[in-house]
Formats: C-alpha cells, sequence, structure tokens
C-alpha cells in the first residue's frame, strides 16, 4: 500500500458495531460476537499507535444499550473486566493511557475497579490515549455538563456572562479531548447513536459494512487513507 504525505487524523472515534450480526450469522450466541470483538480493538489499537494517531475513543457500550438484557449487559461487563485485567499490562509497557467516559457510576463494581486501577496505573502514559466511552450518551454529557455549570452559578463560583464554548466542553466527560478527526462506524448503519454529537462538529465520518469482529488492519488503514484524501474546510471556502 502506498504511504500518502497527508498528516494522519489526530483523533479518531469508532462506533464498533456488528457484533450480534456477526454470531447471529454463525449461529452462535451475542455474547460470542462480543469476545470477537475485542481482537480487532487490539489491532487496531496497534495499527493507531504505529500511525501516529494520539485520541482512540471507542464506543463500547451507550447509555441507550443499558436497556439490553441483563444477560448480555452482564456478559460486556465481564468482558471488559477481563479485557482491562489481561491488557493493562500491555497498555502501560506500549505508552497507552486508559481513560473511561460517561456515567461511570453506573458501571459494575468489578468493571468500575478495573477501570480505575487501569487509568491509575496508565496515568503517565502519553503516546496514545485510549477512551472508551462506557454508559455513555452524548445528551447525557450535555445535560450533566449543564448542570454543573449551572450549580457553580447558582453558587457564585461562576459569571453566567462568562460560559463560552471552552469552559462547557470543559465540563464535559471528554474533556481531556480534542475534536474528533475521523469517525468510523462499523456495521453497515449510517447513523452516530448519540455519540460525541458535540465533539463531532466537523469530524469526516466514514462508514463500512464490515461487522465490528471482521474489522482488521486493512480495514482500518483504508479508512485513514480515505480520511487522508478529504478537503477540511472548517467552512472556509
Ligand atoms: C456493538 O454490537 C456492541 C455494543 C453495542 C455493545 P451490537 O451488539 O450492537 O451488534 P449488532 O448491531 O446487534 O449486530
Ligand atoms: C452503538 O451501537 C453503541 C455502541 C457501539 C456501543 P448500537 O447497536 O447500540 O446502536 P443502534 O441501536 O443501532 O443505533
Ligand atoms: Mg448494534
Amino acid at each position: 500500500m502506498t504511504q500518502t504525505a497527508a498528516a494522519p487524523p489526530r483523533h479518531v472515534a469508532i462506533i464498533m458495531d456488528g457484533n450480534g450480526r456477526w454470531a447471529e450469522a454463525r449461529g452462535q450466541s451475542r455474547s460470542e460476537g462480543h469476545l470477537a470483538g475485542a481482537e480487532p480493538v487490539r489491532v487496531i489499537l496497534k495499527a493507531a499507535h504505529r500511525l501516529g494517531v494520539r485520541f482512540l475513543t471507542l464506543y463500547a457500550f451507550s447509555t441507550e444499550n443499558w436497556a439490553r438484557s441483563t444477560q448480555e449487559v452482564d456478559n460486556l461487563f465481564s468482558l471488559l473486566t477481563r479485557y482491562l485485567d489481561s491488557e493493562t499490562a500491555e497498555l502501560l509497557a506500549s505508552g497507552v493511557r486508559l481513560r473511561g467516559m460517561g456515567n461511570l457510576e453506573r458501571l459494575p463494581p468489578q468493571a468500575r475497579l478495573a477501570l480505575t486501577q487501569a487509568e491509575e496505573m496508565t496515568a503517565h502514559n502519553e503516546d496514545l490515549t485510549l477512551s472508551l466511552a462506557l454508559s455513555y450518551g452524548s445528551r447525557a454529557e450535555l445535560t450533566q455538563a449543564a448542570r454543573e455549570l449551572a450549580q457553580k452559578a447558582a453558587s457564585g463560583q461562576l459569571d453566567p456572562q462568562t460560559i463560552d464554548e471552552s469552559s462547557l466542553a470543559q465540563a464535559m466527560w471528554s474533556r481531556h479531548l480534542p475534536e474528533v478527526d475521523l469517525l468510523i462506524r462499523t456495521g453497515g448503519d449510517k447513523r452516530v447513536s448519540n455519540f460525541l454529537l458535540w465533539q463531532l462538529a466537523y469530524a469526516e465520518l466514514y462508514f463500512t459494512d464490515t461487522l465490528w469482529p471482521d474489522f482488521g488492519e486493512a480495514d482500518f488503514l483504508a479508512a485513514i487513507a480515505d480520511f487522508q484524501g478529504r478537503q477540511r474546510r472548517f467552512g472556509r471556502v
């Protein structure tokens, strides 16, 4: 594959969709699809790191996903706990900083603990920040940010006149992230499903029919190359 000269995206966000359909197509349970979805996370993280992507943000569990069966939800969080327990040493060694993002108080205690430990262990890494959106919904994020600013204003700590885009962004779960450059959604659907509505304002969008468990390095490189061929105007001419 020829290397293009354009810079890689600084921040890539991915809606990892299609695990259930991948499993159903094989006569397997949805859980097996989620299990198979862990491998592309490893592969894409490595590829992103190698390409010089600084921020990789993965939509792992949405606010709305709480409405799935208890069995599926429990399974997803036990997979997350296992992923964190088995990968944190590797993340630490490879310079990756891990961060959770969302209403993390709702997470089952074990998953919450594994996440906190991984965050603490990797807190000094700076090469790439891997953010896991967990119990994440963009509307919930914006709502809690508004509440936080309103509380500060009500208690006299904040002058409402000084609220600007940056102070709102700083009250959000994603405060540690720059704007998204490239959003990838696997699984064939062309929607954002309550993911990073604010942060996507000028992102390039890339949709692929490939189901998440089948999404490999070549697919990721194709998305990056597509991004590098685009002209971003940010409202200018
Ligand atoms: C994405 O795969 C993973 C999560 C939402 C947790 P899905 O579970 O949504 O898979 P499909 O869309 O049903 O195939
Ligand atoms: C989006 O996928 C959420 C995650 C990938 C975690 P969904 O499968 O939940 O989205 P919809 O329901 O198809 O919009
Ligand atoms: Mg889905």
